[in-house]
């Protein structure tokens, strides 16, 4: 079932002196249209009855054309964002005559009781807004920033969030989160990746990282001891950055904190050309080779298929708004002493190519305190390449992480 639009006319009272719907009168529209969806749904007292009532927090309205009285508009209504707390609805006025867009606008609600502090959104209203949490097995797919994201969430226990890397999904991780018992295993898909949705514009590494934000709040998780591979690892600054005292702990798997250099923002250009023109195939054989090590790559055939099953299978918008936040995204170095008191392990694999000892070792001695270990036999992705003995280092750094 979908949700109601809703009709409304345009009434001469509402309009100024030009004859236009007055910019004020859309607020009032825009608020009926969503009491009338309420009406028609749970009810309008959906909010008192759970003791929560939603306080508008911000309003961004686009007014793209003039609608005159006698025009019946359609309401249209989404829930963009569906937090622990707050939520975000979109609402689009179309008129019925012609079709044409009228306004589109975005209201940011936070729910508060009656002495002002905020308490979650009622099952009741999400349910009914379709942000329900649609399970399968594991994994959970929950609605944030207007994207559809993928995340699987296993155990019970301090909470360890994964962020894959370029251009894979969460199932990299798959030996990690089945074998740390003992504590909440969050494996999301970013957007674009694995079985997320694929926008085709909205990438940045701020973005990325604030989705994770948003799906944590949604999962009502506070705090995560932090593990970004690569692309995951500059995910992980950029959350460090607005986020920092949600994250207890954090491992840097073969990452870099610096940014892009000339020529290597001119290849990822170069890279998302070849992704539109000869797809994502074009990509995983061109990345496979520095992916992996030499042992992995010689000795480890189901390893290979797997991760270029993962690359081949990466939407191509996804790949190319994955390029394009690693292109933009700023350099890192500065955050990294900043980060004294904050558990650190730095991993990186022994044959890593693409991010090389050299560079782990250099970013663990920027880090006070932290430590740094290098993984035996492994490439650019030792969670996969070498799955035991990650584990087991993850594991014993998660002990010491108090
Ligand atoms: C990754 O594995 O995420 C990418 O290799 C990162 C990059 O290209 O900088």
């Amino acid at each position: 079932m979908s949700l109601p639009e809703i009709d409304l006319v345009v009434y001469p009272d509402e309009c100024d002196a030009f004859g236009h719907l007055n910019q004020a009168s859309f607020l009032s529209l825009f608020e009926r249209a969503r009491w009338e969806m309420l009406h028609r749904g749970p009810g309008m007292d959906v909010f008192t009855r759970a003791g929560a009532w939603p306080a508008l927090r911000k309003t961004v309205i686009d007014y793209r054309a003039a609608a005159f009285p006698g025009d019946v508009l359609r309401f249209q209504q989404t829930l963009t964002h569906h937090g622990r707390t707050s939520f975000t609805m979109r609402q689009n006025a179309r008129r019925v005559r012609d079709d044409t867009l009228i306004a589109s606008a975005e209201f940011v609600f936070v729910c508060i009781d009656r002495d002002g502090r905020p308490v979650p959104v009622p099952p009741e209203f999400g349910e009914y807004m379709h942000a329900r949490r649609e399970t399968s097995g594991n994994v959970q797919r929950l609605m944030v920033h207007g994207v559809n994201l993928a995340v699987e969430v296993l155990g019970e226990g301090p909470a360890i969030l994964f962020v894959h890397g370029y251009p894979l999904d969460r199932t990299m991780w798959r030996a990690q989160t089945e074998g740390l018992q003992g504590y909440r295993r969050l494996a999301p898909d970013l957007r674009g990746m694995g079985q997320s949705d694929a926008p085709d514009l909205g990438y940045s590494m701020n973005i990325y990282a604030a989705d994770l934000a948003a799906l944590l709040d949604a999962l009502g998780v506070d705090e995560v001891i932090l593990c970004g591979l690569s692309m995951g690892g500059y995910v992980a600054f950029e959350f460090l950055r607005r986020w920092r005292s949600r994250v207890r702990g954090l491992v840097l798997m073969d990452t870099r904190a610096e940014a892009d250099s000339p020529d290597g923002r001119r290849a990822r250009d170069a890279a998302a050309a070849t992704a539109r023109e000869r797809g994502p195939h074009a990509i995983a054989e061109a990345m496979l080779p520095k992916m992996l090590g030499p042992a992995t790559l010689n000795h480890q055939p189901d390893v290979v298929e797997r991760v270029r099953g993962m690359m081949s299978s990466t939407p191509v918008a996804g790949i190319v708004g994955a390029l394009t936040a690693m292109r933009d995204r700023p350099g890192s170095e500065s955050l990294l002493p900043t980060l004294e008191g904050l558990p650190t392990l730095v991993m990186v694999g022994e044959h890593d190519s693409l991010t090389p000892p050299e560079s782990a070792r250099a970013m663990a001695d920027a880090i006070p305190g932290a430590r740094l270990s290098v993984i035996s036999g492994a490439g650019h992705l030792p969670p996969v390449e070498q799955p035991g003995p990650v584990t087991d280092q993850l594991r014993a750094f998660l002990a010491s992480v108090q």
